[in-house]
């Protein structure tokens, strides 16, 4: 039996125009996302920096616009001032987030410095869990005044004498989470957050600023902390954020490709929470969205047990991903993409090593995993008007979670250049989908490409000896005629059909 499914867009039907930092990352100093991951002096390929190119290079083909730093659950326990100055004089610290040794060799004017050479900017993250307000407007004042001041010029004497507008920044990281050091209630939080926000802005009103929200939709204090936050924060903050991770470790494939209806849930959920904290105040500001940490994590979490404390840049996190996780990556960008009028930042979560698209060998080579395609189809291919699809898909239904459509789909258009991608994933395992496109509002189309990600095995991944053992194929059978597409969608496959449009 072969599936169909349709998906009508039209052109005047705007979800939103996708904020380009959808497409955003995260490194946190954790395992060897750092070290022996972006930075690796003595490696055949570092520059004089340190900075790996053959990394730099994946990065920059990712196009990724923004990047999230120093932390997660690492930066609750960050002295900034341990990372800045000569490095050699840099103290080495426990970290307790991560049970590691952190030797501060690369800090803040170093990742700036890579940042660039990596095309992106920096989201910073403030310590809010042992550190406070004063700390949070001290490295304002460093990373952004002009000079004049002891942090500027502290800056300056450091050899950087422009500020570097680092423009994003979040109030912490995880607050609502027991594991988090300086762990706190709503109330506290929302405090803290609040204070730390005036100052941080009356150091440089350019700057956004981003509000810890729930750390899954599954914590016990979802939505009420949403809530308590906000009835504090609310003016004085841009966006609240989101996290999620998913799993397979039952093996339960069909329910794990539903996950994205989670991630739906959840962004709907955060949405009308800030909706309602709007409403209560009285305010005409929309409340954005920031999932700055999303991605499948699971499969290392037994390896890290095993791992000896207190070591520097262990191989921590380290999840290997297969065809399956690359659908589930697929199912959850599309998901992003159907809330870019909400969803502003989103920050995969990580990038290098650390549950990462990109591994690297220390002294050794790089390879790019299968989350890494649709992530780069994605950003590559995903910038423009969403389109608000409609679909008509058979379903599915599992145990936990039912009425999934086989078909998950969203269009993009990119009016300057004249194209529409289309984005989609047939979660059956066994069928072929016979999708329709059908694009009415446009005069004509023609199919570009039809790129696809599949593999007859879903648990199949790339290593640094098979480095292309999964890669997309670019001999998919897209047709077009006047403004209806077709194409035979394989099972459980990751589609990208770029139409030019007129
Ligand atoms: O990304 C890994 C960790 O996941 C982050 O440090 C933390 O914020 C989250 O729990």
């Amino acid at each position: 039996m072969i599936h169909s499914a349709k998906m009508i867009v039209d052109k005047d039907f705007v979800i939103g125009k996708v904020d380009e930092r959808l497409y955003g990352s995260f490194i946190e100093h954790l395992g060897r996302a750092v070290y022996g991951g972006i930075f690796e002096p003595g490696h055949s390929e570092a520059d004089e920096r340190g900075f790996r190119r053959d990394v730099l290079q994946m990065i920059r083909r990712l196009r990724v616009p923004i990047i999230r730093y120093p932390g997660g659950n690492f930066v609750s326990g960050y002295d900034w001032k341990d990372g800045i100055g000569p490095a050699d004089r840099r103290p080495k610290r426990l970290d307790l987030a991560w049970g590691t040794i952190e030797p501060n060799r690369f800090g803040l004017n170093e990742f700036v410095d890579w940042a660039k050479a990596a095309g992106t900017d920096v989201m910073w993250a403030v310590n809010l869990g042992t550190q406070g307000i004063d700390d949070a407007r001290n490295v304002v004042e460093y990373a952004n005044h002009q000079c004049g001041t002891y942090w500027s010029d502290l800056r300056v004497t450091h050899g950087y004498p422009d500020p570097h507008k680092i423009k994003v920044w979040c109030l912490g990281n995880e607050m609502d989470g027991p594991w988090q050091i300086g762990h706190k209630t709503a109330a506290e939080y929302g405090r803290v957050a609040l204070e730390a926000a005036k100052v941080m802005k009356w150091t440089d009103p350019s700057i956004e600023l981003v509000a810890c929200g729930s750390s899954s939709l599954g914590m016990p204090t979802f939505a009420e902390w949403e809530a308590t936050v906000l009835d504090h924060t609310y003016d004085h903050v841009d966006y609240l954020s989101l996290h999620t991770y998913y799993g397979n470790p039952e093996d339960d494939t069909p329910t794990f490709l539903a996950r994205s209806l989670q991630m739906d849930d959840f962004i709907r959920s955060v949405a009308a929470i800030t909706d309602y904290v709007k409403a209560k105040k009285r305010s005409n500001r929309k409340m954005y969205l920031s999932f700055d940490e999303w991605n499948v994590w699971f499969h290392s979490l037994e390896a890290d047990k095993q791992l000896d404390p207190w070591q520097t840049a262990p191989p921590q996190l380290e999840d290997i991903y297969t065809m399956e996780d690359a659908l589930v990556i697929g199912c959850m960008l599309i998901t992003l993409i159907k809330h870019s009028d909400r969803v502003k930042i989103a920050c995969l979560a990580q990038l290098v090593n650390v549950i990462a698209p990109i591994m690297t060998e220390n002294g050794g080579t790089a390879w790019a995993q299968t989350i890494y395609y649709p992530f780069l189809h994605a950003s590559v291919y995903g910038r423009g008007n969403a389109l608000v699809p409609l679909v008509q898909s058979p379903k599915y239904d599992t145990r936990e979670i039912t009425d999934v459509p086989y078909l998950e789909t969203v269009a993009v258009h990119h009016e300057e250049q004249g194209e529409v991608t289309i984005f989609a994933v047939n979660r059956s395992l066994s069928e072929a989908l016979s999708f329709e496109g059908d694009l009415r509002s446009f005069e004509k189309c023609e199919v570009v490409e039809h790129l696809v990600l599949e593999n007859d095995n879903l648990k199949a991944v790339n290593t640094s000896i098979r480095p292309n053992n999964v890669v997309p194929h670019s001999a998919g059978d897209a047709q077009a005629e006047g403004t209806q597409v077709q194409a035979r969608l394989s099972p459980a496959s990751w589609n990208v059909i770029r139409l030019r449009v007129k």
